[in-house]
């Protein structure tokens, strides 16, 4: 459960440049959400994911998950409940080192990582392989290639895969497909999907594509300076569609 209580991001605080990104956002979301984020540029998005994940600093405000009082903790310290998959895939995984290394180094990222990711290597091989037979991409025997020459798509889809071994407790994907092909961003969704289908983890999920806005998750947030301004539940998501939601953003 994450519980987000009021809390605000200024940036250039007391200049003329003064932005006010967030403005007392408050937001709960129960386990296996996965939520899609929708806002024009400047709505305040990016900066959401970053006061979670610590690396934008909240003026004020609260940040639980489950129960846990996460705003009183530095980035590092965060980093073992996060997982962040970016539009630019070279971003998310170490691409000089193999595929079995990056699973290896986001394994031991986490402190509730398994003994078996710790040090047996033949073990956390199988598992490895397990997981990515499992996702249905096909790179099982590709283990020790490099993670730098396979595709952006692929990289993202091992990317929450990782996230799902290391057992991280939220995923934040920041316009993930933007960047990709037609074909990688069909990887990419649909890896998401096996993943909110089977693991208890959080997907927050920011697109400007309002087809994938209406079809992915179990709810839908519209971002409008900084605040929430359009908070649909999975029913109330059904109700959108394409047309609706063009007619919101074109109102302004
Ligand atoms: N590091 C920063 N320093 C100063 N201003 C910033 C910084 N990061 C973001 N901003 C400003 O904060 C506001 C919110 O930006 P943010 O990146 O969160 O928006 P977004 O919804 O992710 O937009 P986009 O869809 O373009 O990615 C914008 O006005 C932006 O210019
Ligand atoms: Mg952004």
């Amino acid at each position: 459960m994450i519980n987000i209580e009021n809390i605000s991001v200024t940036y250039n605080a007391g200049t003329a440049n003064e932005v006010k990104a967030l403005q007392q956002l408050s937001l709960q979301v129960l386990p296996k959400s996965f939520v899609v984020l929708l806002g024009s540029n400047g709505s305040g998005k990016s900066t959401f994911f970053n006061a979670l994940s610590g690396t934008a600093q909240i003026d004020s405000g609260k940040i639980f998950i489950d129960n846990q009082p996460i705003h009183e903790w530095n980035a590092y310290k965060r980093s073992v409940l996060f997982t962040r998959v970016f539009q630019n895939p070279l971003q998310g995984t170490v691409t000089g080192l193999s595929v079995i290394e990056n699973f290896r180094i986001a394994a031991l990222r986490t402190h509730s990582s398994k003994n078996i990711f710790a040090g047996v290597s033949t073990a956390f091989r199988k598992k490895v392989q397990e997981v990515i037979s499992e996702s249905g991409l096909p790179l099982a025997n590709r283990l020790d290639t490099l993670m730098g020459n396979l595709s952006g798509g692929q990289r993202q889809a091992l990317t929450l895969l990782m996230a799902t071994m290391a057992d991280c407790k939220v995923i934040m994907m920041d316009e993930p497909t933007a960047a990709l092909d037609p074909r990688s961003a069909e990887l990419v969704i649909n890896t998401t999907q096996k993943i909110f289908q089977n693991s208890p983890v959080t997907i927050f999920y920011i697109t400007h594509n309002m087809k994938e806005a209406v079809s992915l998750g179990n709810r839908l947030l519209i971002f409008k300076e900084g605040r929430i301004a359009i908070d649909a539940s999975d029913t109330e998501k059904q109700k959108w569609d394409l047309q609706r939601l063009h007619g919101w953003f074109d109102e302004g």
